[in-house]
């Protein structure tokens, strides 16, 4: 018999990229069920998600929801995972990450194989924002119970499986060590194309803009992983590295502020008629930019310089006024990435990503993804071509989850199987104080609460 899995958290995500790929673990046989742990509040939401679906959960169970009292993760979760935990589960922790710390202790502490979803923990201060300088120190606890108990976990990062990176990585790592040069640049720029309205952040309890964070807790983890990776093979053929970081915000009131309320009206359809909540006294960020230098430890020698760039603020395909009751993915985000990396004045790599729309079902686009992979050489100086550029069409449209589903996949089904190395918590260490610096950079200028912001306008 296969063991079973625990889904902690039924939220869009879940929904759209683990429920499929539990369903045919189960159909093939690679375990031999699934429970799911949600708030007593979704429960209704729960049941006729399932009541749909031909592949039911083994059991559900509710925890009291304390959120409204700061409460992000009770004993309740450990109580259950207790309960329904055998020998063998395993866990996928899912739920918004503020309680993600919370079931993380819990289920690796009972010796269960755990999946998580970036941003791995946050945790939370009393003032009831991120709080940066308990990152580095949750992980080290996180990874303290593993060695105890036996438990794993890995970190759900499938840029890590997507063949554009692994190529682009590749390169820059054969390239450097066989020129003996570093990787000199990085630069990543990820435009997300997002637009949320303002009515839309304050009528989600969970919205993440009004607990003070953003943009780098949703994709953003990602590019600080693959970033962190970049400097990591530097600092494999080159010794240790000590980096300095500058970072720039706009937040989701700045947004707001920018776009103004007249395009808001102009949108498609009534307004969502829902509650709102009162505007908080801070806001996450939509949009940062970086720039930093890694320098030899102890030294003011550069070894790389790099960029990164995170823009949700950029062109996005929406033009509805009302969110579609299935939001996940299909609000108009119109994303496209570009990772451009120079190793001295020898060679340059560059990777575009980008979707191409058509119309789909429902109205909302689908869109095709491509990649695009330039490479500039000194060829007097190395020999063969100066030049190469290479498109990769995707067969799959985003909706079918081409975007990353591959990796996902394989992720996913690496961790069921028992292989975790190519993204264990231990081998994301360097990441999450990267991370770190970056949240704490985000999250320490607040002078936006006192401005006033068209989004202040928005009745409590
Ligand atoms: N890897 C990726 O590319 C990717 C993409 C999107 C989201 N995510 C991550 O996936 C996770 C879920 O994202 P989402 O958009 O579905 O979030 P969400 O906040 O919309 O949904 C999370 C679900 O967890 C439930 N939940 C919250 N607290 C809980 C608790 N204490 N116990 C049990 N259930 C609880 C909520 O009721 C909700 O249904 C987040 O960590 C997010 O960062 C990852």
């Amino acid at each position: 018999m296969r063991e079973d899995l625990i889904l902690v958290g039924l939220g869009p995500h879940a929904r759209a990229k683990y429920i499929p790929l539990i369903e045919d673990a189960v159909v093939g046989g690679r375990t031999s069920g699934f429970h799911v742990v949600e708030l007593e509040s979704a429960r209704n939401d729960v049941d006729a998600f399932f009541r749909t679906r031909a592949c039911k959960p083994v059991s559900i169970s509710y925890v009291p929801d304390l959120r409204r009292q700061g409460i992000w993760y009770s004993g309740h979760g450990e109580d259950v995972l207790t309960a329904v935990a055998g020998l063998g589960t395993k866990v996928i922790v899912s739920t918004e990450p503020k309680a993600h710390l919370g079931y993380l202790r819990a289920a690796l502490g009972l010796g269960l194989d755990c999946l998580v979803d970036k941003p791995v923990v946050l945790p939370m201060g009393s003032n009831g924002l991120p709080a940066p300088n308990r990152l580095v120190a949750a992980v080290a606890e996180l990874k303290e119970i593993c060695n105890r108990t036996g438990g794993r976990c890995v970190v759900m990062a499938p840029r890590r499986y997507n063949a554009v990176y692994e190529l682009i990585g590749r390169y820059a790592r054969h390239t450097s060590r066989n020129l003996g040069t570093p990787v000199t640049y990085i630069g990543i720029e990820h435009h997300e194309g997002v637009w949320n309205t303002e009515e839309e952040i304050l009528s989600r309890e969970d919205h993440p803009y009004r607990y003070g964070y953003g943009m780098l807790c949703h994709s953003g983890y990602h590019y600080v992983d693959i970033l962190s990776s970049l400097l990591g093979h530097n600092e494999d053929n080159f010794g240790s590295l000590a980096v300095e970081l500058d970072v720039h915000r706009a937040t989701a009131a700045d947004q707001v502020r920018q776009i103004g309320p007249d395009p808001v009206h102009r949108l498609r359809g009534s307004a969502p008629v829902a509650g709102l909540f009162p505007r908080p006294q801070f806001w996450g960020e939509t949009d940062l930019v970086s720039a930093g230098a890694a320098r030899r430890r102890g030294s003011r020698d550069t070894v790389c310089l790099f960029r990164l760039d995170l823009l949700q603020t950029s062109v996005s395909l929406r033009n509805w006024r009302q969110l579609p009751t299935n939001v996940y993915n299909k609000n108009g985000r119109y994303a496209s990435e570009t990772i451009r990396l120079n190793i001295g004045p020898f060679a340059a790599i560059e990777a575009r990503i980008l979707k191409r729309p058509h119309l789909g079902t429902e109205g909302h686009p689908q869109l095709t993804r491509h990649a695009h992979i330039t490479l500039w050489r000194n060829a007097g100086f190395l020999g063969r071509a100066a030049f190469r550029e290479r498109s990769y069409p995707a067969r799959d449209t985003l909706v079918r989850n081409a975007d990353l589903g591959a990796g996902r996949r394989r992720l996913f089904d690496d961790w069921l199987g028992g292989r975790s190395g190519k993204s264990a918590l231990e081998s994301h260490t360097r990441t999450i104080s990267l991370f770190a610096r970056f949240l704490a950079a985000v999250t320490t200028d607040r002078g936006e609460a006192t401005a006033s912001p068209a989004i202040d306008k928005v009745p409590a």
